[in-house]
């Protein structure tokens, strides 16, 4: 199965893909995550993508295309593959459907969800991640069983670099001038549902499960 998870930031697209990723063993495909990598590890591409993420701007369209494009030529991606964050313009989701086309492959399902943005900062700021294994939670609505520490792997939380007020609301800015155009795109297909996410994490699981399984 392939899916694309999209929505505001902040919206749990990486904790459900986490949840869906656990349930159908596919890999979960975050852009975000792989751009903190390398500016983590100091490689071209971190270096080349900093100084967007940490303006809360998005990246160039040909280099997370690159990206994408490389990655789910995988082998581990040959049953499918989760997308979180990706695509975010309507020309990355055009190379998507070229890059499929491709390989005789098409996205099986989209979610988009929908979260009001009084919630959304809150989240945000909130959120802690782990450095292991990325794991996300929320000091409050979601915090771990030992504060600073992950549930999973006893990995260290930390907070990420944009998930600062000010950067937050340029990346909800940025979200809103694509968003339309993204949804537009997809609502043609017949396969894109919106789910609430404004609901409790495990509400808006078993909402996404079962709209997969009844497909
Ligand atoms: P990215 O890492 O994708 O960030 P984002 O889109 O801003 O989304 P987030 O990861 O912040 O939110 P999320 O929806 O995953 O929420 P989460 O599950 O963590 O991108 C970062 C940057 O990379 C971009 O700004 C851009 O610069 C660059 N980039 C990435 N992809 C790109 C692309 N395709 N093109 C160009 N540039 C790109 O949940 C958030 C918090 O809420 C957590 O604390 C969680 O515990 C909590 N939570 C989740 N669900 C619930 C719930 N239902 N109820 C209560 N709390 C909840
Ligand atoms: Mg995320
Ligand atoms: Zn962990």
């Amino acid at each position: 199965m392939r899916l694309i998870m999209l929505g505001p930031p902040g919206a749990g697209k990486g904790t459900q893909a986490k949840i869906i990723t656990e349930r159908y063993g596919i890999p979960q495909i975050s852009t975000g995550d792989i751009l903190r990598q390398a500016i983590k590890d100091k490689t071209p591409l971190g270096e080349k993508a900093k100084r967007y993420m940490d303006a809360g701007d998005l990246v160039p369209d040909d280099v997370v295309i690159g990206i994408i494009n490389e990655r789910i030529s995988q082998p581990d991606c040959a049953g499918g593959f989760i997308l979180d964050g990706f695509p975010r313009t309507v020309a990355q989701a055009e190379a998507l459907c070229e890059s499929l086309g491709l390989m005789d492959a098409q996205i099986d399902f989209v979610v988009d969800l929908n979260v009001d943005a009084k919630f959304l900062l809150a989240r945000l700021t909130g959120r802690r991640v782990c450095r292991n294994c990325g794991q996300m939670y929320h000091v409050e609505m979601n915090p771990p069983r030992s504060s600073g520490v992950c549930d999973k792997c006893g990995g260290e939380l930390y907070q990420r670099d944009d998930d600062r007020e000010e950067t937050i609301l340029r990346r909800f800015d940025v979200y809103s001038q694509q968003a339309q155009a993204l949804k537009t795109f997809y609502e043609a297909s017949g396969r894109y549902k919106v789910f609430d996410g404004a609901a409790p994490i495990a509400e808006v699981s078993v909402q996404i499960l079962s709209a997969l399984e009844g497909r």
